[in-house]
């Protein structure tokens, strides 16, 4: 066995072992202001550059989420126009998957499996979504193969959607977040176009209950945005 496929199977286990004690957190309930300020401003944001980029309307293309957890993407995508049976995401986490699929219509295709190694033919995906999955992953060489194999099964014409975060996280060990400079070194050869998005989640969290017009502000300042959303295109 490749050293780099042995690195891949230590940090499997190590994603399994994080995302257990995971469950129930209280900071992401709909309930919360914070959490709902920061999910409504990122779909504003989303389908914003959905229909900038050419990429809307959705009805007709064919879509991949690599690492859609429970299918909050999937099922969001098929709100905005896009149809089940185009739509399919994996994910590492067979609970994970069994939720998404009891969540998600029938025909949505929805895969246990790692994205380092796709089972789709070169050039399937008109769109290929990742949302902060790549900060939960800390080896260089899983992040490397899953980018590797998204450039591969997105179309020529087609986009990579990236939403992320770029700022570490002192408090949680188990994420690492991705710098411009490291997005650049992850696709190569491809035009990237990414903006800072949402407003630090802990100021949210204290701020959105008291003023949603405060947040909205500084949002748009954007000197504590701390992801990124954009695309990605082969050149
Ligand atoms: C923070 S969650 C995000 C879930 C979903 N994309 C969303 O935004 O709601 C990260 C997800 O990536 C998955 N993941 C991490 N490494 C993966 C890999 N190598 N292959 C597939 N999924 C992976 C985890 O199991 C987890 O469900």
């Amino acid at each position: 066995m490749s050293s780099s496929s042995r690195s891949s199977q230590v940090e499997e286990v190590r994603i399994h072992e994080v995302y257990a004690k995971r469950q129930g957190d209280v900071r992401y309930s709909w309930f919360s202001p914070g959490h709902l300020f920061i999910i409504q401003e990122r779909e504003r944001q989303l389908l914003g550059l959905l229909k900038k980029k050419g990429i809307a309307p959705l009805e007709g293309k064919v879509m991949l989420e690599v690492g859609c957890g429970t299918g909050y993407w999937l099922r969001q995508f098929i709100n905005w126009g896009i149809r089940p049976s185009n739509l399919n995401g994996i994910d590492l986490l067979p609970d994970r998957v069994d939720e998404a699929r009891r969540l998600c219509p029938e025909a949505v295709r929805i895969e246990c499996r790692s994205a380092t190694e796709l089972e789709y033919a070169d050039d399937t995906f008109d769109l290929v979504l990742q949302s902060t999955v790549f900060s939960s992953v800390l080896d260089h060489n899983m992040r490397q193969q899953i980018a590797l194999e998204m450039q591969r099964v997105v179309k020529a014409d087609g986009a990579i959607i990236w939403y992320d975060f770029h700022v570490n996280n002192p408090l949680n060990p188990n994420v690492l977040g991705v710098k411009k400079q490291d997005i650049i070194q992850l696709f190569p050869d491809c035009h990237i176009d990414i903006s800072r998005v949402t407003l630090a989640p802990p100021l949210v969290r204290k701020l959105a209950s008291f003023s949603w017009l405060l947040c909205s502000v500084l949002e748009r300042i954007k000197v504590a945005n701390t992801h990124y959303l954009g695309t990605i295109q082969k050149l």
